[in-house]
């Protein structure tokens, strides 16, 4: 069986080599539901929650509201110190997850401002508390994932991932580009590659992975285990089937109708998932489910000044149809 078709291991979790990247404020519980109507076994991220904010009543039924169907599902927190990781991890256990993982690598300026997200790369001694204070709380049978980047400044992706391999963590995604370069650049595949020669736990590539196409390139020039699919798979939520069926030398043709459907079945969720507020939400989704058509602009501009449910459904339907 071809490489990308074999599943891998992390810990005694068994799971196809794509995963699906944490998203904030887009792989929310119903996008999650989406893609499980296609794919039933890849892994799927949750969007990264403080661990203060899972441990509060509210933040912890908002984070926490997931179906069972939406498994396997690896929890992502954020944290800036050891406090609060014991309850956080106790709380999201009991609802029931199949790993845990700590975001390193988030860029943006009110979490890197706290001490965390990426800025821990550049203070391997609280990184190192951190870890060793979530591996306490983790029971050894659910794997614990770290998701990094090139380094906060500067590079030094591979002294962190040793680190982490020595703290306990069962597997680490590497998003190689520093933080100054938020989400765009090439990535740096010689640091990917040189962080899966130094460590023997698996390394899971995220960045610019798009199709078959550029998991085989990314796999060519690293080595890596698995592949997370980030923005490739907004508003796509067949796209693991896409690249499975292309990794078997087979096409999957998406039409109209096939996007038309997914878009209107978006918006059910999300309106089942948050009331009206989903709808606004869903406008997020918009203008990746109608990029290139032909009136995609005249359709937005409408879509974007309705508040009403039935509008947008027929909106949809009259362009899309
Ligand atoms: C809108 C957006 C939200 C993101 N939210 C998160 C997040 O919550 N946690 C995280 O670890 N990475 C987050 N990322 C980073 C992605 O998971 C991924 O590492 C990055 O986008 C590169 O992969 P891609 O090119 O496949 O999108 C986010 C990226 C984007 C564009």
């Amino acid at each position: 069986m071809s490489f990308f078709l074999e599943k891998f291991t992390i810990k005694g979790l068994e799971i196809p080599r794509f995963i699906g990247a944490p998203l904030d404020g887009i792989t929310d519980s119903p996008f999650r539901k989406l893609v499980r109507d296609f794919s039933k076994e890849e892994l799927l991220y949750t969007e990264m929650r403080h661990v203060r904010s899972v441990v509060t009543p509210k933040g912890g039924a908002l984070a926490l509201n997931f179906e069972q169907f939406e498994r396997p599902l690896n929890f992502q927190f954020a944290a800036n110190s050891t406090e609060f990781v014991e309850s956080a991890c106790e709380r999201v256990l009991r609802v029931g997850v199949d790993a845990i993982d700590l975001n390193i690598g988030c860029p943006a300026r009110n979490v890197v401002s706290s001490g965390g997200g990426s800025s821990l790369m550049a203070d391997p001694e609280r990184l190192e508390g951190i870890l060793k204070e979530f591996r306490r709380f983790i029971p050894q049978h659910i794997p614990f994932t770290l998701k990094m980047r090139a380094g906060f400044k500067i590079i030094n992706a591979v002294d962190i991932a040793k680190l982490a391999q020595d703290c306990g963590v069962d597997a680490i995604t590497i998003h190689p580009r520093l933080q100054t370069q938020m989400f765009s650049g090439q990535p740096n595949y010689q640091v990917a590659a040189l962080v899966k020669q130094a460590v023997q736990i698996p390394v899971v590539f995220s960045g610019n992975i798009i199709n078959f196409k550029t998991a085989k390139m990314t796999y060519e020039k690293t080595g890596v285990d698995g592949f997370l699919i980030g923005r490739g798979m907004w508003a796509k939520p067949w796209k693991f089937e896409e690249i499975k069926a292309n990794a078997a030398g087979k096409e999957y043709v998406v039409d109209g109708h096939m996007i038309l459907r997914v878009a209107l079945r978006h918006l059910e969720l999300m309106v089942a998932e948050y009331g009206s507020h989903g709808l606004l939400r869903f406008r997020k989704n918009l203008p990746f489910y109608i990029k290139g058509h032909p009136s995609a602009s005249e359709l937005r501009q409408r879509l974007v000044q309705s508040d009403n449910l039935e509008d947008v459904q027929k909106g949809l339907i009259e362009f899309l149809g």
